[in-house]
């Protein structure tokens, strides 16, 4: 119903194009995907393969640099992170303000936001030395807040990092360490934890990042984007997904485990009932990532004892999605997220946390592409156009004659 006179606005034709399906934001050398092929490579490496050989840490310098690093500077750029781990003891007090029932989520990007009223000396854009520094405190400190975000929700002390041990074993301590234990990392853990956050350091132009770049199209800080993408991260048809399956997951169990039911409501778009974990943007085959995570959530099930039972569930019903018309016209398959709950869930983290975790993964693309933006001299400022469907103009009229 929309008239289409409207489009042309007062300085020449607008596009409309909701949710942006079909407008490119930006040019960018970062991340390919190819949707119809199931196709995603990080700087034209396949994420098979920087999935299976790579480290997050490695595969966060190929993001953010734009190579993989030679063994002497992947050595300092791993001990330069570990030599920021350490917050401000002020903006630790921050943590006894939130409610202890609070959401992680907000209380990792309020205090990522904090984090630039804590180091002013790296808040310049234009400036590579302070971008370089911005840069490093944050691939080193988000873990730590978001260590002690979940701590907090579980009234347990704060644990200082650790920098003996690597980013994700460190990151591991100070969620399920005690103060005066060492902490023994199951390395199995470690390596599917460092695996999942390599499938989600990057995936183009998402909503969270292109909310970091359109924040930092305006030329904020790295800190105050960096926090905006976590908050659009929060959403459930985003990051949040991947807590909105296993709830949605274990929702189905307690109401006695009846699939098909679930998914007749799911095809008669019974408000609020969606396939969680399902469907893509991009995607329409099956997402790489989440062939991925559903190997790695078999062995990692297998090994740590998870909860089989939901895992049996997620995969009789991708099954029976898969074979049902609804999802195969629409080109719906499982998405990173169908899985990854599982998995986190099995490691011990509540499901509070997932998208927490997502943030971790993420964070190196956001940096990578907020560079990739402040640099380009084709950037401007942010700023869609609308049109306008509202009255035309009228006369204001005084509150006695209403
Ligand atoms: N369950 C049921 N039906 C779905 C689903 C789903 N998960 N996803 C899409 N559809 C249907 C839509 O109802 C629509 O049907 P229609 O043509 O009859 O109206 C059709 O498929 C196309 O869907 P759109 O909503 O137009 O697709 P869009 O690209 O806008 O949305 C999104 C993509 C948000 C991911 C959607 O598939 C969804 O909501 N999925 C569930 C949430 C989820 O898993 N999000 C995680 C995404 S991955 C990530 O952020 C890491």
């Amino acid at each position: 119903g929309l008239d289409i006179s409207k489009l042309l606005g007062t300085t020449g034709m607008v596009t409309l194009d909701p949710g942006y399906t079909n407008t490119g934001s930006t040019t960018s050398k970062i991340t390919y995907i190819d949707g119809d092929a199931g196709i995603l490579r990080y700087r034209g490496y396949p994420i098979d393969q920087l999935a299976q050989q790579s480290t997050f840490i490695e595969t966060a310098y190929l993001l953010i640099y734009g190579e993989l690093p030679s063994a002497s500077d992947l050595e300092s750029f791993t001990s330069r992170i570990s030599r920021h781990t350490l917050l401000h003891e002020d903006l630790k007090r921050f943590f006894d303000g939130f409610p202890r029932d609070a959401h992680p989520m907000p209380v990792l990007s309020s205090s990522v936001s904090a984090l630039s009223t804590f180091y002013q000396d790296s808040l310049d854009p234009f400036n590579p030395e302070q971008v370089e520094l911005s840069t490093i405190r944050l691939l080193a400190k988000l873990p730590t807040l978001a260590a002690y975000a979940y701590r907090k929700s579980i009234g347990q002390p704060l644990l200082y990092p650790d920098n003996s041990l690597g980013l994700v074993e460190n990151f591991l301590r100070m969620s399920f360490g005690f103060p005066a234990e060492p902490y023994v990392v199951d390395p199995k853990l470690a390596r599917a934890l460092d695996q999942l956050l390599i499938l989600h350091a990057d995936h183009e132009q998402n909503c969270s990042t292109s909310t970091v770049r359109l924040v930092g199209s305006a030329h904020a800080n790295m800190f105050v984007s960096v926090a905006a993408g976590i908050n659009a991260l929060y959403g459930p048809l985003h990051g949040g997904a991947n807590e909105a399956v296993l709830q949605m997951l274990s929702s189905i169990r307690s109401e006695g485990g009846d699939i098909s039911s679930f998914v007749k409501r799911v095809k008669n778009k019974e408000p609020g009932v969606k396939l969680m974990g399902f469907g893509h943007r991009v995607y329409k085959n099956y997402d790489p990532r989440a062939a991925l995570v559903k190997a790695t959530a078999d062995e990692i099930l297998a090994s740590l004892g998870g909860d089989d039972e939901l895992l049996d569930l997620a995969k009789q019903l991708e099954e029976i999605a898969l074979s049902d018309e609804y999802f195969i016209e629409r080109k719906l398959y499982p998405n990173v997220d169908f899985y990854t709950g599982l998995i986190y869930k099995a490691m011990g983290f509540p499901t509070k946390m997932f998208t927490v975790l997502f943030a971790i993964g993420r964070l190196p693309g956001w940096i990578a592409q907020w560079r990739e933006m402040i640099n380009d001299p084709m950037t401007k400022i942010g700023r869609p156009r609308q049109v306008y469907t509202g009255y035309p103009e009228r006369a204001y009229t005084p509150a006695a004659d209403r």
